[in-house]
């Protein structure tokens, strides 16, 4: 595991929740684009990170940053907000802790069934909106009271969230399908021998894909003195677990891939009736221990693979998409489940570094970048459709760009066909936001 300065630069915490209003704006904002990138991450309650690897930086503080942009009235504004949790309330002698939600929602969003949740794997989501208040646990969705992956999959031809929940403790891992408007439709255990770290999933639309791989539970690492016990594990066999849609365990199927680890999906979809094609960001080793047991080794990173799913003999094909290194890729979400050809991806030109924007055919590999320079880095891009929606690439791609010289953070907005052409548009806040998980874009 690398060593990461967690206290300077883009990963830098917060102190102060602040409104801003009236940025200024270089270039300008796209007409049809009205809405507000929410941004989600860990912040510390007590302004300071402790520890230098990721086990340090993803279980802190949920704090949320929100973005407002319209350009049809060229009006932005700007605020960021801790997630008002029972760890929050303490720390801030709010009366009444125990009412606040024991949880720590700090890694992604999702905007479902008229409601936003603020979701993290580890625990239950809280309900929030575009204000960035804490509205207390899920209302539209009771099934997801105990905890959620931060990744759960909307239909995008149907409405309905599929998500699972992985657990330490048995059953270690549980497949939800919701309706549309937030109810339960479906709810079953699946068999798995031993708890796993399963971040993200996949769906077609008949399937969904679950991903039980090489980095999984090791509790001796508490006494360690690491705070979230994972660690790759050599002796596990490395699984892609295939649903139907509302099927239960005794219809899964397991289908063994080669040692690795997957922190994010792409994207998957039925090719034809026996192959389902599912593309993702493939770790070779990730988190595994060095040779004292006590340390970690420099992880590797990753790049884009696809796994071609035979259904009837249960095997999988594994391609390298490309060679680059590149992490949290997003994709016009109105293709989710469904073919499609491009994703936006964080570049990682190094272990310390995300710095720069790939747009990927995943049809041809070709690659057009959106490039930074060296001490400045870069959130994940999130892609909104614009309304004339006639290409799966025609809409915008946003960002938030650490600028080292400033130490602050501007909002980028590109145009998602050419995101190698200067900025659509630029709003350079006078704050930071650091650099963090995931994030959304909840239209006006
Ligand atoms: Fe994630």
């Amino acid at each position: 595991m690398k060593e990461l300065d967690l206290n300077s630069g883009a990963l830098a915490p917060v102190a102060a929740e602040i409104e801003l209003d009236d940025l200024p704006v270089i270039g300008s904002i796209p007409q049809g684009l009205a809405g507000t990138l929410i941004r989600n991450g860990p912040n510390p309650l007590n302004g300071l990170f402790e520890g230098s690897g990721v086990l340090s930086w993803w279980p802190e503080a949920a704090m949320l940053h929100a973005t407002r942009l319209n350009g049809a009235t060229g009006s932005t504004s700007y605020r960021n907000r801790w997630v008002r949790t029972h760890n929050w309330a303490i720390h801030n002698n709010a009366a009444n802790p125990d009412q606040f939600p024991a949880t720590n929602p700090n890694v992604n969003l999702i905007n479902h069934a008229g409601e936003l949740l603020a979701l993290a794997e580890g625990g239950a989501p809280v309900a929030t909106n575009i204000e960035l208040a804490s509205l207390g646990p899920a209302r539209h969705h009771s099934g997801l009271a105990n905890a959620v992956t931060a990744h759960p999959k909307v239909d995008p031809r149907t409405g309905e969230l599929m998500s699972f929940r992985a657990n330490w403790e048995a059953p270690f891992l549980s497949y939800n399908v919701h309706s549309k408007t937030g109810e339960a439709l479906h709810s079953t255990a699946i068999d798995v021998p031993a708890p796993a770290m399963m971040h993200d999933m996949a769906i077609t639309t008949t399937h969904s894909v679950f991903l039980d791989l090489n980095v999984a539970y090791d509790f001796s690492l508490f006494a360690k003195g690491y705070r979230i016990p994972i660690c790759w594990q050599n002796s596990r066999t490395a699984r892609l677990g295939i649903i139907p849609r509302t099927g239960d365990d005794s219809e899964t199927l397991w289908i063994t891939i080669e040692p690795c680890f997957i922190q994010h999906v792409i994207n998957a979809y039925n090719h034809d009736a026996d192959t389902i094609v599912l593309d993702v960001m493939r770790y070779s080793h990730y988190l595994q221990l060095d040779e004292s047991g006590s340390g970690f080794q420099p992880d590797p990173l990753a790049t884009p693979w696809r796994y071609t799913i035979n259904l009837q003999s249960g095997t999988a094909q594994e391609t390298q998409l490309h060679a680059l290194n590149m992490e949290l890729p997003r994709i016009n979400e109105i293709f989710t489940g469904l073919p499609y050809r491009y994703t936006y991806a964080v570049e990682q030109p190094s272990n310390e570094e995300m710095r720069g924007i790939c747009k990927l055919d995943v049809t041809n590999g070709n690659i057009t970048r959106f490039e930074l320079p060296r001490g400045d880095q870069n959130s994940e891009p999130v892609f909104v459709a614009d309304s004339k929606g006639h290409d799966e690439d025609s809409g915008w791609v946003i960002t938030c760009v650490y600028r080292e010289k400033t130490h602050t953070t501007d909002v980028v907005i590109l145009d998602a066909k050419n995101i190698a052409a200067k900025p659509l548009a630029t709003i350079p806040l006078p704050c930071r936001i650091p650099a963090g998980f995931h994030g959304i874009w909840v239209a006006a």
